[in-house]
């Protein structure tokens, strides 16, 4: 893979919490390339650093050292530099309940294009459409089972046309029946738009829908590289 062929690098994370004999290191020097329009399942023990990760390279959280690339470029160590990075380049669908419970499906895709500076007008009703869930627009997640709210949450991730969707066992709450076809909607994204995704999972079905599965041990990545 030459450079440019890699939408997202990571080299040399390390990232710890905790101080003194509390400190757990979780991330020790990890290395990761994503291609652009990869389709990467990552997966791992409970507690092996997977979600940290996630969140590294999604900016939610600065990396103690190592440096992330976003197509080529390095991510600025800035909070505003990676904040601009987290909102307009980046998508990401939790494991659950990460809809606002007051705002209507149609309002949470809304608000989150509005909060980026972006226009709203029929970008909700599109999505939702391609994901099975118009019926739901008008409902507040109270109001849709887990399922639809995870593919609202899904559309709602996309609706920025982030260059990376990063997923956190997005099937994790989910039954295997609606878990099925939330990964069939996300192979559907990969193909169809070409959308680079990155997703945890515990499940080896859920990894059988990616281009490439990658384990984390000891805050590493092992595996060849693509
Ligand atoms: N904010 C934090 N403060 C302190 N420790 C943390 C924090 N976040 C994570 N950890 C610790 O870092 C380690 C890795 O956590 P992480 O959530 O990344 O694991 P994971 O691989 O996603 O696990 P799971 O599969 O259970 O979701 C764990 O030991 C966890 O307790
Ligand atoms: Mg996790």
């Amino acid at each position: 893979m030459t450079d440019s062929d890699a939408i997202l690098e990571a080299r040399g994370l390390h990232k710890s919490f905790g101080r003194g004999p509390a400190r757990v290191h979780v991330l020790r020097g990890l290395d990761l390339r994503v291609r652009r329009g990869e389709f990467l399942a990552v997966m791992g023990p409970s507690g092996c650093g997977k979600s940290t990760l996630l969140h590294v390279l999604g900016q939610m959280t600065p990396p103690d050292a190592g440096e992330i690339l976003l197509d080529g470029l390095p991510v600025p160590p800035s909070a505003a530099g990676r904040n601009a990075i987290r909102r307009r380049r980046i998508g990401f669908v939790f494991q659950r309940f990460n809809l606002i419970d007051v705002l209507t499906a149609a309002d949470n895709v809304a608000i989150s294009l509005r909060v980026r500076g972006l226009p709203a007008d029929g970008r909700a009703e599109e999505l939702f459409a391609a994901m099975g869930v118009s019926h739901v627009a008008r409902r507040k997640p109270g109001q849709m089972s887990i399922g639809e709210q995870q593919r609202v949450a899904v559309a709602r991730a996309l609706a920025h046309r982030p260059q990376v969707l990063l997923a956190d066992e997005p099937t994790g709450s989910l039954d295997s029946a609606n878990a099925a076809d939330l990964l069939a909607l996300l192979g559907r994204v990969h193909r169809d738009d070409g959308q680079t995704i990155v997703m945890i999972t515990h499940s080896a079905e859920a990894a059988a829908v990616a281009d490439r599965v990658v384990h984390m041990i000891d805050g590493r990545l092992l595996d060849a590289p693509p």
